[in-house]
């Protein structure tokens, strides 16, 4: 037998309600900040996240899902120097989108919200998958520290809206391609003397992409740099500016947030204000979501320079949290109808019709079950509604109608049972 792919999930029909109320209440919160909604394609070509990530970014150097994009003629593969890959996370898509359908022309400033998978050649683990979900948006056209305070309070906003407490939201300032230099300069200092007590990982690091042993998860490379105490000196004038008002802005609207100079992200676009939320409930991999500004990537990929910002939350994770804070998926209004007998089967189908006509939800037994057996089969699709028609409903020209939840029953006309079923949703 067949088996899913390690790292993937199938989402199953019990699963299904949680996910699309946490997609409804996205799409309810991102409208109330003008987000509109995008689709970009899951395929993309490698090298737009070569550049956008950076070639000694993790992701694109250890897990990203080549697809073998050479056309096959005569039964043979084509060799080919391109290489298609499935996208590991959408912002490079959206800004690719961006610049290749003329929003930056047509709109300018633009705020984009998106849904969707994601694929990465991880070590599949809790919260850790090869296929997860992404519920992400990105506001490409404007440096004002402003829109970081709407972004975060817009990623606040949504997780409140999930119904989600105790998170953590954690900020810094990686300052422009300047202080960056000046950061890989800082600890290049101090790091390179303490080669030898780093993890094998962090002294590869030292060379390729220094700012990354910031968040080493390693205890003796975490004891190192807590001696490091860094603070935000390697900020130019503007960039110390920019983050000040942001961190005002956040406490002018109460976001309680804590400032960690050990936050620096894992992918190359990132630019002055990072972030990343965070949840004790998740174990290792404790980031419910994260973003932060990317000021060059649009010129990067061949537009004209201009500030964005955005996050991703993954959705696999808010879901780990909902459920262990006990959120229960309210299960919508059904009305099962259980018939006895070829006459009651004729007149019940014709219910169920006008029933689903009128938005009413009901469903039936289709593989001829005994009263008992339906009502069972009732009680486990949680309907809050039984309609029975036996020969005596049809004798009195009635249905006998059964409240789950109560218990109580009554006689009632067809016509009476649509009325009322239909005022009740
Ligand atoms: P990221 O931190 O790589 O950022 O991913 C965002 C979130 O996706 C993480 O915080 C985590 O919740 C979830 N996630 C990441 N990898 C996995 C995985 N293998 N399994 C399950 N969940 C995962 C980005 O991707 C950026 N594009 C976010 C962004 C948008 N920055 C600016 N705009």
């Amino acid at each position: 037998m067949f088996k899913r792919i390690i790292g993937t999930k199938d989402i199953l029909p019990e699963e299904v309600s949680s996910w699309q109320e946490i997609e409804e209440a996205s799409r309810r919160v991102f409208s109330l900040y003008n987000y509109k909604e995008i689709r970009p394609p899951l395929m993309e070509e490698a090298g737009l996240f070569n550049r956008s990530l950076g070639e000694t970014a993790e992701v694109v150097q250890k897990q990203m899902f080549l697809v073998n994009s050479a056309p096959i003629s005569n039964g043979k593969q084509e060799k080919t120097k391109q290489f298609y890959c499935l996208r590991p996370e959408a912002t490079a898509s959206i800004v690719r989108a961006y610049l290749e359908n003329h929003l930056d022309k047509t709109f300018g400033f633009t705020k984009l919200y998106y849904i969707g998978p994601m694929f990465r050649l991880e070590r599949p683990q809790k919260g850790r998958l090869r296929e997860f979900h992404h519920i992400g948006c990105e506001a490409i056209g404007s440096l004002d520290a402003a829109l970081d305070i709407e972004v975060i309070s817009l990623a606040d906003n949504l997780l409140k809206e999930y119904n989600i407490k105790d998170y953590k939201i954690q900020i810094n300032s990686l300052g422009c391609q300047k202080d960056r230099k000046n950061l890989t300069a800082i600890l290049g200092k101090s790091l390179m003397q303490k080669k030898e007590q780093l993890c094998v990982d962090c002294q590869q690091r030292l060379g390729r992409n220094i700012l990354r042993v910031l968040d080493c998860k390693n205890e003796s490379c975490r004891e190192i740099l807590i001696k490091l105490e860094l603070s935000d000196d390697y900020l130019c004038p503007d960039c110390k500016m920019h983050f000040k008002q942001v961190k005002e802005g956040l406490e002018n609207l109460k976001i309680g947030y804590n400032v960690n100079p050990y936050l620096v992200r894992g992918l190359d676009y990132y630019t002055r204000t990072v972030f990343e939320i965070t949840h004790n409930e998740l174990g290792s991999q404790d980031a419910l979501g994260a973003g932060g500004r990317y000021d060059n990537l649009v010129a990067e990929l061949g537009g004209q320079s201009t500030g964005a910002i955005g996050f991703a939350f993954g959705v696999e994770r808010l879901l780990l949290v909902t459920r262990s804070q006990g959120h229960k998926v309210t299960s919508k209004n059904l009305v099962y109808l259980i018939t006895l007998g070829k006459e009651a089967r004729q007149q019940g189908l014709k219910l169920l019709a006008q029933m689903r006509q009128k938005g009413i939800s009901a469903d039936t037994d289709y593989e001829e079950k005994s009263l008992k057996g339906a009502m069972r089969r009732a009680n486990d699709l949680a309907a809050s509604q039984v309609i029975i028609i036996g020969e005596d409903e049809i004798k009195k020209g009635v249905v006998l109608l059964k409240d789950m939840a109560t218990g109580e029953q009554s006689e009632i006309t067809r016509d009476q049972v649509l009325r009322q079923l239909s005022g009740r949703t």
